[in-house]
């Protein structure tokens, strides 16, 4: 099983680029771009990762990515990834990134976005990876700001796949994000959103009906709402769904009692993801192993999740077929 699931060709919907940041490449770029960090070696930074929620993870997480710095400290970064991911069998990565959490430390979106697509490029050529770009607004910023992102990024609006939305999600409701999203919209980017990891279904609603998603992030608290998980399937909006994150960040106290069995059991269309696999114990690979022995899962239900995977990627058709 362990050599199928390494086999089956994964697609990940859902990850955030400066999560996976490994410590070994943090303390190597701080070394580089002469940055203190307040941790003595990574065996520190990896006993500082225990986390109580969604918030004190964000906390280390903003805190890590101040070692970024250079578009080769991005190129870096996600070349690492596309490393890792391709040796567990990934094929296809779509990555969420936050300029706003850059731009605050005086990093241009222009390096950010020169340094991921050269890597990119590199994943294409050398691993035949294909890639989609997700560029995400903080939520716990104002909604002002992020429409100055938006606007920002006009020379990069055709090499976006998508935007979202991401960070602490408590108190911060997507209809914050009702113009930006609207505004994407009439530029005919495509959007996603996290909802209902921490927040309450109600998110999920607001998501759909206030910010025209078709692709919820998490989205595991929609069982709270039986009328919502109707309306989930019935429209087969997607869930990409990260298991050892939910975990970390005690969603769920243990995987055992992860609700992925009862969202598949609601005829949902599901995805398996790593969210942030240098903070959350693994990759890819890490969460379908993680599943296979929590859940004793059939080789035709890991078929069915990658296989939604693809079907749920930003890609082309051409590259779909291939994929399927
Ligand atoms: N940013 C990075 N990881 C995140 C997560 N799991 N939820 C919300 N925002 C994030
Ligand atoms: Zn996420």
């Amino acid at each position: 099983m362990d050599d199928f699931l390494k086999r089956l060709p994964k697609a990940e919907l859902h990850l955030h680029i400066e999560g996976t940041l490994e410590p070994e490449l943090m303390f190597s770029l701080a070394r580089r771009n002469a940055v203190t960090l307040p941790y003595a070696d990574v065996d520190e930074v990896r006993a500082a990762y225990d986390f109580a929620d969604l918030p004190s993870f964000l906390e280390l997480y903003y805190q890590g990515m101040s070692v970024l710095r250079t578009a080769e400290d991005f190129h870096d970064l996600a070349m690492d990834y596309f490393r890792r991911a391709h040796r567990e069998g990934v094929v296809h990565v779509e990555m969420h990134f936050d300029p706003q959490a850059h731009l605050a430390r005086g990093v241009e979106l222009e390096t950010v976005m020169e340094g991921l697509g050269t890597a990119r490029r590199e994943a294409e050529r050398q691993l035949g990876l294909s890639t989609a770009m997700i560029m995400a607004f903080l939520r716990d910023r104002p909604a002002q700001e992020a429409m100055q992102l938006l606007e920002r990024a006009a020379p990069f609006w055709e090499t976006l796949d998508a935007v979202g939305l991401d960070s602490a999600e408590r108190g911060h409701p997507p209809s914050k994000f009702r113009e930006v999203f609207e505004r994407a919209r009439m530029l005919g980017i495509p959007r996603v959103a996290h909802a209902g990891e921490e927040g309450p279904p109600e998110y999920i609603r607001e998501a759909l009906d206030l910010l025209d998603v078709c692709r919820i992030d998490h989205g595991v608290r929609c069982l709270e709402d039986p009328e919502l998980v109707e309306r989930l399937r019935d429209d087969r909006v997607v869930l990409t769904v990260c298991p050892l994150s939910n975990v970390r960040l005690k969603v769920v106290e243990r995987i055992e009692d992860h609700p992925l069995p009862r969202l598949l059991d609601a005829g949902l269309r599901l995805t398996l993801n790593s969210d942030d696999p240098a903070y959350f114990g693994g990759g890819m690979l890490d969460n379908f192993r993680a599943c296979q022995r929590a859940f004793d899962w059939s080789r035709e239900t890991f078929v069915q999740l990658a296989e939604s995977a693809i079907d749920a990627a930003f890609i082309g058709e051409t590259r779909r077929l291939e994929l399927l």
